[in-house]
């Protein structure tokens, strides 16, 4: 009897059959789901993680709402040519933080998940008030307004804007999905997001304390991004910008293998 008769009697019989597939989809189920209990040892441990400072998250707020992802990718796949030309792979833990991950698969552009301290803060904000200004052929459209929609003077979100009286808001729904913002971090949400965009704040030190030295992570970048005073939408999305992907020190880092 060759095994595709004996299939026969399965197919003829109903609650057999319903047995032998509840079975099949069973391990199948359990193949796929077990290693999800495991996920946090996937994850790997890095020094330097770190939530995003108030003005950071603003402009990964804004980066989202100019679909920015559309074209551009975060993650660094581990091959040759990806790696040689962006940088180090993306770990998973670089994107721990991020509700949601901005991973993508749609490059129009460039990867972004190391774009930071590539570039000057000038050729940001010159690159994305007008795009063909620096790289002729760019098919990237020009954000120069968001350099006059001031953040520090109060902005109403229904207006699609996230001021300095807001990103606390923003700050308690991720720690309430598991970013660890503190109290004190969310307490000082307004201080901080005006403190970063200003270089002689008198809040330069809390800023590291609270963001930088905690985690062992490198100094906060605090300065001027845009150059003018005030704090913009252009000052936050370049501040984001320009830490993306530079928290991991891949100089010391190495992958354990044992896990
Ligand atoms: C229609 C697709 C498109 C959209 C939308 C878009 N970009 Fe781009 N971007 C590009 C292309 C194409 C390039 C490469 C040419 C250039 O440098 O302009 C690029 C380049 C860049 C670069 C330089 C990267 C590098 O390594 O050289 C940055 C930074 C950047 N984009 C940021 C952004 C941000 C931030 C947004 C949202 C505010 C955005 N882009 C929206 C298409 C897009």
């Amino acid at each position: 009897m060759s095994i595709l008769s004996k299939h026969a009697i399965l197919e003829k019989n109903v609650t057999l059959l319903a047995t032998f597939a509840f079975l099949v989809v069973t391990i199948g189920g359990l193949v796929q789901i077990v290693p999800l209990f495991y996920l946090e040892n996937t994850i790997e441990d890095v020094e330097g993680m770190r939530p995003y400072t108030p003005l950071e998250l603003a402009g990964r707020e804004i980066y989202l709402r100019e679909g920015c992802y559309v074209c551009h990718s975060q993650m660094i796949r581990p091959m040759r040519d990806e790696v040689e030309r962006y940088g180090h792979y993306s770990l998973a833990v670089e994107s721990k933080f991020d509700h949601p991950f901005q991973w993508g698969s749609k490059r129009t552009g460039p990867d972004l998940a190391r774009v930071g301290g590539r570039y000057s803060d000038e050729w940001h904000v010159d690159h994305l008030s007008d795009p063909q200004s620096v790289v002729p052929e760019s098919v990237m459209p020009k954000y120069d307004y968001l350099s006059n929609r001031r953040l520090d003077e109060g902005v109403s979100l229904a207006s699609g804007m996230i001021g300095a009286d807001d990103i606390g808001d923003i700050m308690a729904a991720n720690a309430m999905v598991g970013v660890p913002y503190t109290e004190e971090m969310i307490a000082n949400a307004s201080a901080d997001f005006l403190a970063q965009a200003d270089p002689d704040s008198a809040g330069y030190d809390d800023l590291q304390a609270r963001y930088a030295s905690g985690f062992g992570a490198p100094d906060i970048n605090i300065r001027n991004f845009d150059g003018t005073p005030g704090v913009s939408e252009m000052d936050a999305l370049v501040a984001y910008l320009q830490m993306l992907g530079t928290l991991v020190d891949f100089s010391t880092f190495t992958p354990d293998a044992s896990r």
